[in-house]
Parts: C-alpha cells; structure tokens; sequence
C-alpha cells in the first residue's frame, strides 16, 4: 500500500515489490507500508529519504492501517491519494469443495490469489470500489481500482505458474490476447499514477482495465485467427 500528497508531482512507489519508482521527475511525499520491513525501505532508500518513509503496516489490522494514515497526514499535513496493492498466495483451490470458510475469510481480508476465494476477492474490490465511489463523491473523494492481465511479479512467480522469471513471461503471453508485448509492474503503476493523478479527476468508481482485451474476447471459435482461416 502506498499513501501520497499530490501538492508535488505524484509518484509511484506501489507496494514493496509490486511496482518500480516513477521516474525522478515525477516526485511527492510518499508513505510505503508493507509487512516487508527490509524491502519496503530499501524502497524507501531509493525514492529518498526526503520525500518517502516506510511504515510497518499489516493490511489486516485495522490498528496498522491507521497509524500508516496518521502518519502520513501527521508528516506530510494531509493524505491526497491511497494505493492499496496488497496480495499473497496461497495453494489454489480449483475444486469448490475443498474450499473452506476459514480460506475465504483469509483471502478477503487482504486479497489473494486462490481460485474461488481469489476470484471473490476481486468481485468484492469492484463491488467496493462502486460503493466507495457512491458514497464519498460528495466529499470530493474519487475511488478506483484496476485489473491487470498476469504478470512476473514475486506473488505470481511463487504460485501461479510455477516458473519464474522470462519463462513465466512467455507462459503468461500464450492466452494473452494482445502479442508482441509483454504487460509489466510499470505498467500497472503508470495506470495506478493516471487514476491518482488530477488528469483522471472525473473518473471515478472505475474498474481499469489493463489486460490487453483479455477480459473481453474468447478465442474459442478462432474467428479472428489468421492462420486458421
Ligand atoms: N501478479 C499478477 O499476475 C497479478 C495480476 C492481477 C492482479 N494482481 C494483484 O495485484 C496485487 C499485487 O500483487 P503482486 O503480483 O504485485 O504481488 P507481490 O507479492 O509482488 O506484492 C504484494 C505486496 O503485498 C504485501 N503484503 C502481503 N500481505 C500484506 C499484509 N497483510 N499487509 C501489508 N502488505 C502485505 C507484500 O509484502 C508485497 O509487497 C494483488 O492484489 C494481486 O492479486 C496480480
């Protein structure tokens, strides 16, 4: 998770792992919180000390979250913009029956990858995002979320395919709909910096898409195929 000001040009520093620092130029107060003590400052030692710390934060405490948020505001006077990216894995179960209640409590509580419980994680961030959209609009607060396609990162190396690395990348690329080009952590955060940013300033209650058409076509029938027409 990261919390921001945007008095400065925002910047990206996403959870830990999940996404690399914007470029220098685009900089503001930042606040890194993870369960990742030793990453989430090396994090930190490279955005700089002046403008980003890091804050032990288990998404799962409330406590946590909120002294991540009385921090930033304590430190920076105010809290423009949150970034939640938390995830973590854990053996998937495909068959519904396997699934206990105890794995879907784990899963919502932070947002994982495990089949029927992952799945129900992601419909609740949507459902949620709409909520949150609806109800804080009146305060001038928008929120949004965003739906990557599969990507090398350290959660998706440990458990989705079980291969890492330019291997994973070319395992993700074979149901992908859009080829030639790989979809990466950068990506994620320059949409992530598009919806934190005041370019997006109405958009609000938005689920974005960054999937490269995936979620939208089915190549079962291979009507669009070139080479099996
Ligand atoms: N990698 C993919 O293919 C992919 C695709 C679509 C969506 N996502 C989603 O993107 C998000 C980020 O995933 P990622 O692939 O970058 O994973 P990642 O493992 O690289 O990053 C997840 C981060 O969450 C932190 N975290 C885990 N539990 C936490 C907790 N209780 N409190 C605070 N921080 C905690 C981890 O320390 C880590 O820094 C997840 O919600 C994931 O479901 C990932």
């Amino acid at each position: 998770m990261l919390i921001y000001d945007r008095q400065l040009q925002p910047q990206i520093a996403p959870a830990a792992t999940a996404a690399p620092p914007a470029p220098a130029e685009e900089t503001a107060p930042v606040i890194v919180a993870d369960i990742q003590d030793e990453l989430g400052r090396s994090v930190c030692k490279d955005l700089g000390p002046t403008t980003s710390s890091f804050i032990h934060c288990d998404v799962t405490k409330e406590p946590d979250i909120k002294n991540a948020v009385d921090i930033a505001v304590s430190k920076y006077g105010k809290l423009d913009i949150m970034f939640n990216n938390t995830g973590i894995v854990d053996d998937p179960k495909s068959r519904i029956i396997d699934n206990e209640k105890a794995d879907f409590e784990r899963v919502l509580s932070i947002s994982q990858l495990a089949s029927h419980a992952y799945t129900a994680s992601k419909h609740a961030v949507v459902g949620l995002t709409k909520n949150g959209a609806a109800e804080l609009g009146q305060f001038g607060i928008r929120v949004n979320c965003v739906s990557p396609y599969a990507l090398v990162t350290p959660l998706a190396a440990k458990n989705f395919v079980k291969t890492q690395g330019e291997d994973l990348e070319k395992a993700f690329s074979v149901p992908a709909n859009l080829k030639g080009v790989h979809l990466k952590a950068e990506d994620v955060a320059q949409a992530v910096l598009y919806l934190g940013s005041d370019d997006s300033k109405y958009v609000s209650g938005h689920n974005l898409l960054i999937d490269g058409g995936f979620s939208v076509s089915n190549h079962s029938f291979r009507m669009f195929d070139y080479s099996f027409a």
